[in-house]
């Protein structure tokens, strides 16, 4: 990226730039979560076909500002609120009806139509069981002396678990077969209620599941839930054979991902872009351009090391600015400075085609800024990343410096009107990562975005 001469479309066009293979598009996050990919799966909805989720649940937060209004979700994929674009939750999401039909509900009562909302049939369902178990999975590991995940406590690893254990998952197809589930109930609810029995903490007995009660509960989601559910995956083969592209929403981030991240603190699927494939039933080689999303500076909620994490004042200047906040949990968001050596990992493994770099403006006002661009390990100075949370425990970060810019950056829309830090701070992200920037954010709104051509 040539910062003295910027070469820049005057109104984006929002098209990312095509890698080798099929005309669909990955929106992928690079670091620990919540860098924005919200935004830029709104921005890029336009020119594709359909959005789909493929990974996570509720446990993810998207928010996106439309017209200055901000919408936040979890479940339903952020391209809904682009009219007559079908909005898939495909195979690999864990859905948790309560919590969608509330998304649903207060979308559509802000005017919202989620008639477009298509849900696969092989989605499996978060129960209420779920929940319970990953309350008392985190309290038995703290109490056991361990680190507590600092899980979302929405149900996610547990019902992944049982997705993988098989006899006693339930999936979305299921609450439309009343009979088959009213049957599998039967056997379903003392299991889980002898199991949440055993973990229960003295004093405060677990809930007995009732295989009435809980058909009962999943008749009344199918009923309201029913006329969105297919088989997503035979529908997107369709399209895609017929020439149209998806767009394929990422949840929760690189870092987090089971296989690849900071284990054991991450999240329990497959969040990196092959798990496009399995987390929505399409081949590999539809995906033609991977956009990974970077936040300008680091984040992360939950358990697990983050090397460059800051505290004090600094800390609390970049929380404020950048509303760091859980969208699911409203947990403070733990900040740090940019780490490079995460991010190039993320965007390698991923195989990024173009990078988009969010919350730029956030950083403005501060005297310096330091990015990460190597660790110091027991082994010596490393800049290749180790995804495992216990050598992550070990590494410090070695930093370079650069000058802080300042001034309100919200208005500008081309890299040329960037002050001079601002371009430099980039320079080094694209130069270090060896990805090239496709998209700059700076601000909330969908206008405060340069597209770089
Ligand atoms: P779980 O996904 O609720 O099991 O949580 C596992 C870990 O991933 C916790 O540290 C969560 O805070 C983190 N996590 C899961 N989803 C997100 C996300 O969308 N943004 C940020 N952190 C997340």
């Amino acid at each position: 990226m040539a910062t003295s001469a910027p070469s820049v479309s005057p109104s984006p066009v929002l098209v990312p730039h095509a890698g080798q293979g099929g005309g669909s598009t990955a929106v992928v996050g690079l670091q620990w979560g919540d860098e924005g990919k919200g935004k830029i799966v709104h921005l890029l909805t336009e020119s594709h076909d359909a959005v789909v989720r493929y990974n996570g649940g509720a446990n993810a937060g998207h928010s996106v500002v439309v017209r200055g209004e901000r919408f936040a979700l979890h479940l339903v994929p952020s391209g809904i609120l682009h009219a007559g674009v079908p909005a898939i939750i495909g195979n690999g999401v864990v859905i948790d009806p309560d919590q969608l039909l509330k998304e649903i509900h207060t979308l559509e009562s802000r005017g919202v139509d989620c008639g477009n909302l298509i849900i696969s049939d092989r989605a499996h369902v978060v129960m209420p069981w779920h929940k319970a178990e990953d309350e008392a999975r985190e309290r038995w590991l703290s109490e056991g002396s361990l680190r507590p995940i600092g899980t979302t406590k929405r149900g996610i690893g547990p019902c992944y678990a049982d997705k993988v254990q098989r006899g006693t998952a339930i999936r979305v197809g299921d609450l439309v077969r009343p009979e088959l589930l009213r049957e599998r109930l039967k056997v379903i609810c003392p299991l889980k209620t002898t199991v949440l029995a055993a973990l229960a903490a003295p004093g405060h007995p677990a809930e007995v599941y009732d295989a009435q009660h809980v058909a009962n509960q999943c008749a009344a989601w199918a009923l309201q839930l029913g006329r969105h559910v297919r088989d997503t995956s035979a529908l997107l083969l369709e399209m895609l054979a017929a020439g149209k592209r998806a767009l394929f929403e990422g949840a929760n981030a690189t870092l987090l991902d089971v296989d690849h991240g900071t284990y054991p603190f991450v999240t329990s699927s497959t969040c990196i872009a092959p798990g496009i494939a399995t987390g929505a039933g399409v081949p590999m080689n539809v995906v033609g351009s991977i956009l990974g999303v970077v936040k300008a500076y680091s984040t992360r909620v939950g358990g697990g090391a983050m090397p460059t994490e800051l505290a004090g004042e600094l800390a609390d200047y970049i929380r404020q600015r950048g509303r760091e906040f859980g969208t699911t949990t409203g947990r403070p968001r733990r900040v740090g400075w940019l780490d490079l050596v995460a991010v190039r990992y993320a965007a390698r493994l991923n195989g990024a085609t173009g990078l988009s770099v969010m919350l730029l403006d956030v950083l403005a006002g501060l005297d310096e800024l330091k990015v990460c661009t190597a660790y110091q390990t027991p082994q010596g100075r490393v800049d290749a990343f180790t995804p495992d949370g216990a050598w992550l425990d070990h590494a410090k970060p070695v930093y370079q410096t650069l000058r802080g810019f300042s001034g309100d950056l919200g208005s500008a829309r081309r890299l040329g009107e960037l002050p001079p830090g601002a371009r430099a701070y980039l320079d080094l992200i694209e130069n270090v990562v060896g990805v090239p920037i496709r998209f700059v954010s700076v601000g909330p709104d969908r206008e405060q975005t340069i597209e770089v051509a």
